[in-house]
């Protein structure tokens, strides 16, 4: 069984970690292999090769370098190049990840090839048809042979929008990757030292979305709100490329009282994840990985597609509103939420039951 695996964003490297090592682990006795094609979507060191040096990803076969653009341009250039590959390498399977234009261009040349699609995190839902992922996700997982679910919420999704029978739960690749890495980047990654901060004393923020970064007001609120909280806190925000070229088109300012920092390994965010008092953030990974550390989360935007964190306690959704923001870290502050046992996330073995599903298939 050959797998042609489509990764070309942040969060698809590191879901790879997870599942590429499982595909090495179970590939004899399954008699499989993969050929991972990178669509060059992110490029800069910080947001690509950092992750293959150091979670060990093996590397692609192909680079489509296609960079940033417009998203018809960029996701025809993939769709394009996927194509040419898919046709030389004649794969079993296609594997996608989550819900970028890589995702989508992945989906696309494979189905018209009729070479079946595995997608992995199937089955997300914002409801929000203005974010460009929910577009991905709807149309990736109606293209899908297998949608293979983080969640019974993601399986309730597709079962409502008529997809029951491709769908099937296996937990979340990032809860595995979470837990296979705690131990090494505990070990060998001090970016406490690095950054100067105490445990429990500092909070760590994230903000890349494209409803946030390209929204001026938006934009000015979360920067306002910040500021505002790091006159109380100390605040450290590893800046993603897209919101530092938004920051800069519409002259705005962190006060210096806010860390900004480029982008870090996954293995730094991992600990500095651990030790936060509380996260802000818009991305989706991180809210996750708030939880999987029982560390508060604010959430910078107007809905989630993870739900469950929400409803435990541990994930409070403020939109760019300045005094929500503000208020919700105030209470974070001073209340933690109750603990919980619940698992939503599966049980660390995600990567392990995609491949049986596949074979299965
Ligand atoms: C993409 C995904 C988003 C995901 C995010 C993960 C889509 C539609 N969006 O958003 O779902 O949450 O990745 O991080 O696929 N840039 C660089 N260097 C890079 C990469 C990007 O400078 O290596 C800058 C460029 O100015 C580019 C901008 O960031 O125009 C946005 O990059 P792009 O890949 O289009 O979207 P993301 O915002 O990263
Ligand atoms: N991440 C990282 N370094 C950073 C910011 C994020 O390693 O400076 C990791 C984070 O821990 C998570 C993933 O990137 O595993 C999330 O990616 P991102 O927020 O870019 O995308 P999203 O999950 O929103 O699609």
């Amino acid at each position: 069984m050959k797998i042609c695996t489509i990764i070309g964003a942040r969060p698809q490297f590191i879901k790879a970690a997870a599942v590429s090592a499982k595909i090495a682990e179970m590939g004899e006795k399954f008699d499989i292999s993969e050929v991972i094609i990178h669509t060059g979507q992110h490029y800069d060191a910080d947001m690509s090769n950092i992750f293959f040096e150091e979670l060990k990803i093996p590397k692609e076969k192909y680079n489509l370098e296609v960079g940033s653009g417009l998203h018809g341009e960029q996701t025809a250039k993939m769709l394009a190049g996927i194509e040419d590959i898919l046709i030389e390498e004649l794969p079993n399977w296609v594997l996608i990840y989550g819900d970028t234009n890589s995702t989508l261009a992945g989906a696309l040349a494979a189905v018209k090839l009729h070479i079946p699609v595995v997608h992995i995190e199937a089955g997300m839902r914002s409801f929000n048809r203005a974010m460009p992922e929910e577009i991905n996700r709807i149309v990736s997982d109606s293209i899908s042979t297998l949608n293979l679910c983080s969640t019974t919420t993601a399986i309730e999704h597709l079962k409502n929008e008529g997809m029951g029978n491709s769908a099937f739960l296996t937990g979340d690749v990032m809860y595995d990757c979470a837990m296979k890495f705690e131990a090494l980047a505990l070990k060998y990654c001090d970016p406490l030292a690095k950054f100067a901060l105490t445990p429990q004393k500092y909070i760590l923020m994230t903000c890349h979305r494209a409803e946030n970064t390209d929204d001026k007001l938006r934009l000015s609120q979360i920067v306002s709100a910040v500021n505002n909280i790091a006159k109380n806190h100390t605040v450290l925000y590893t800046m993603h490329p897209r919101t530092a070229s938004f920051i800069e088109r519409y002259y705005l300012k962190f006060s210096d009282k806010v860390k900004v920092v480029p982008p870090i390994g996954y293995l730094d965010m991992l600990v500095l994840e651990k030790n936060a008092q509380i996260i802000l953030t818009d991305s989706g990974g991180i809210q996750k990985e708030a939880f999987f550390y029982r560390v508060p989360c604010v959430t910078m935007r107007d809905e989630t597609e993870w739900v469950e964190t929400v409803k435990l306690g541990w994930n409070v959704i403020t939109g760019a509103s300045y005094d929500k923001i503000t208020e919700a870290v105030a209470n974070f502050a001073d209340h933690r939420p109750a603990e919980t046992f619940d698992q939503p996330y599966g049980d660390g073995n995600a990567a392990g039951k995609i491949i049986e599903q596949m074979v299965n298939y």
